[in-house]
Order: structure tokens, then C-alpha cells, then sequence
């Protein structure tokens, strides 16, 4: 099948009409490009569970702080296109800044309490951002069912409680991190990682690794896990650690004692470059 690009909210408009009329059901795939296989494993997902699929590419510069370089983001349109038309994807949305932001926009939605913590702290506009142009691609595709990354595992979280609180008629799925051989969750930043700084990186993996074993072998102290966690990360050359947290999966309140299910987290620098990663603990 051949991708349709469609660069305006007018047209995009037309085509879920159509869509819609035709009784079709929609997956949307929001992405801010430099696409790689977790985002492709996104568009799999949704071309399996809807009959159309709708990918997204919008940079979204109202996620990124003054301080936060958006000029340095990855910008791949092209070979991002053609990865999702070789997934059989239908749809891109490629619009530019002044389609999704005129000049005469003022609303943004506020994020709900759980985006303070975490991110939250250590990027206080992001989720304010995140929130926002989520909302509007919700609107935009009328899809019925949205697809992120558990990579970014506030952010589903967020977003879940944006659309229940917002009573948006999306379904939101959180599809499992997609890792490298070597363990390292793929992220559009990794290109920025030299050989050396992989290496590193890679310690974020293990330190979560470490925290599985731990709690099957029946730790519950949140705060010595948490203790752990840092001094593995330091021990291993990471430079900065913004975050490492055991917490409730829902509220992402510290869990101590750790109750399951629970899930750690991480947000770390390597170098320049900022890493998330986080792995969720159940019962069994
Ligand atoms: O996860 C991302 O790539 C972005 O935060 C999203 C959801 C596309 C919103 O810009």
C-alpha cells in the first residue's frame, strides 16, 4: 500500500472523515521522528488492532525547555516515511510548526498531578508540552486507539490520566520497551552515544536488572534498593543522575516498602546525553 502524506490539519481532517464514514477504525502512532524499531513495533501493533493506521511527525517545541537543545534532535523525515510505508503504514502527519501552533493560539492543557514528580521535577514544562499536542493529535485523527512507548513511562502514564480526566474517546496502549542486543532501550538519542558512552549507557539496563533480582529474592527496603541503584550508575561512569526510583506503577509515589507491582526508574546522563529506562515488577 501507498503512505499518504499529509502535511495539513484540512486534509487530515478530510481523510478521517472518510475514514470514519466508511466505518473504519483508526490506530494513531504519535512520533517526533528519527524513527527507530520501538516506534516501528508501535506501528506494528496498531496496523494489527485497527484497520487504518495514522503516524505522526511533529518536533513538538512545546516539550523542550530554552535550556533543552531542539535544534540537536535527530530530523530524519525522509527515511522516516519510507520506514513506516515499508510497515504498510497508510498515514503520515507531517505538519509543520505554524499548522499545529498558529500565531493565534493561546490554550494548553494543564498535565495532570502525577506529571509534577519525576520528569516533572527536573522538566517542568515538558509534560504541559506533552499533553498539549497529544490532545490536539487526538482530536485531529479521531483515533480510537493511541500508541506509545513504555520507554517513556510517565509519559503513558500522563497521558492515560489526561484522556480519562478529559473524557477523550481514545483508547491509550503502552506497548514494551524495545532493547538493543546488548540491553540498551532504543531511544532517538543513542546516536549521540560514542562507543565509550555506550558502554555506559548500558548500566542503566543492568542496574534495573540488578533490581529484578533483588526483589525476587525478596528485598523490599525502597530505600536501599534506591541507594543501590545510584551507587551502580555512579560506578559506572554516569555522570548525572536526575532520577533512580522504585515507585507505585499508577501514583509513581516512592515505594517503600516496595509493595508489587512496582516499577524503577531512571533518568541519567551520559555525557550530554539524557537516558530514560525503567522496567516494571509484578507478583510471581
Ligand atoms: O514520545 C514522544 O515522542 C512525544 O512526547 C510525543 C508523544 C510524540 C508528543 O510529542
Amino acid at each position: 500500500m501507498k503512505v499518504e502524506i499529509i502535511s495539513t490539519v484540512a486534509e487530515l481532517t478530510e481523510v478521517v472523515r472518510g475514514l470514519k464514514k466508511s466505518g473504519r477504525t483508526i490506530g494513531v502512532v504519535p512520533t517526533m521522528g528519527a524513527l527507530h524499531e520501538g516506534h516501528l513495533s508501535l506501528a506494528r501493533a496498531s496496523r494489527e488492532d485497527n484497520d487504518d493506521t495514522i503516524a505522526t511527525i511533529f518536533l513538538n517545541p512545546a516539550q523542550f525547555s530554552p535550556q533543552e537543545d531542539l535544534s540537536r534532535y535527530p530530523r530524519t523525515l525522509e527515511k522516516d516515511i519510507e520506514r513506516l510505508a515499508d510497515e504498510g503504514v497508510g498515514y503520515v502527519f507531517a505538519p509543520s510548526n505554524e499548522e499545529v501552533y498558529p500565531n493565534d493560539f493561546t490554550t494548553s492543557v494543564t498535565p495532570p498531578a502525577v506529571a509534577r514528580r519525576l520528569e516533572g521535577e527536573f522538566r517542568p514544562a515538558h509534560f504541559g508540552g506533552v499533553v498539549t499536542v497529544v490532545l490536539k493529535l487526538l482530536n485531529m485523527t479521531c483515533a480510537d486507539v493511541a500508541y506509545f512507548g513504555q520507554k517513556d513511562y510517565q509519559q503513558g502514564t500522563v497521558i492515560r490520566q489526561m484522556v480519562r480526566d478529559l473524557n477523550v474517546p481514545t483508547e491509550v496502549r503502552v506497548c514494551p520497551i524495545i532493547r538493543d542486543q546488548d540491553g540498551l532501550a532504543l531511544s532517538s538519542r543513542n546516536v549521540f552515544l560514542s562507543t565509550e558512552q555506550r558502554a555506559v549507557a548500558l548500566s542503566l539496563n543492568k542496574t534495573l536488572l540488578h533490581v529484578e533480582a533483588q526483589i525476587k529474592a525478596g528485598q523490599r527496603d525502597g530505600f536501599e534498593v534506591v541507594t543501590e541503584m545510584r551507587q551502580m550508575l555512579i560506578d559506572s561512569g554516569v555522570e548525572r543522575i536526575d532520577y533512580a526510583m522504585i515507585a507505585n506503577p499508577d501514583s509513581l509515589e516512592m515505594a517503600d516498602p516496595i509493595v508489587l507491582p512496582a516499577v524503577a526508574l531512571i533518568a541519567a546522563y551520559v555525557g550530554e546525553t539524557r537516558l530514560l529506562d525503567n522496567r516494571v515488577f509484578t507478583e510471581g
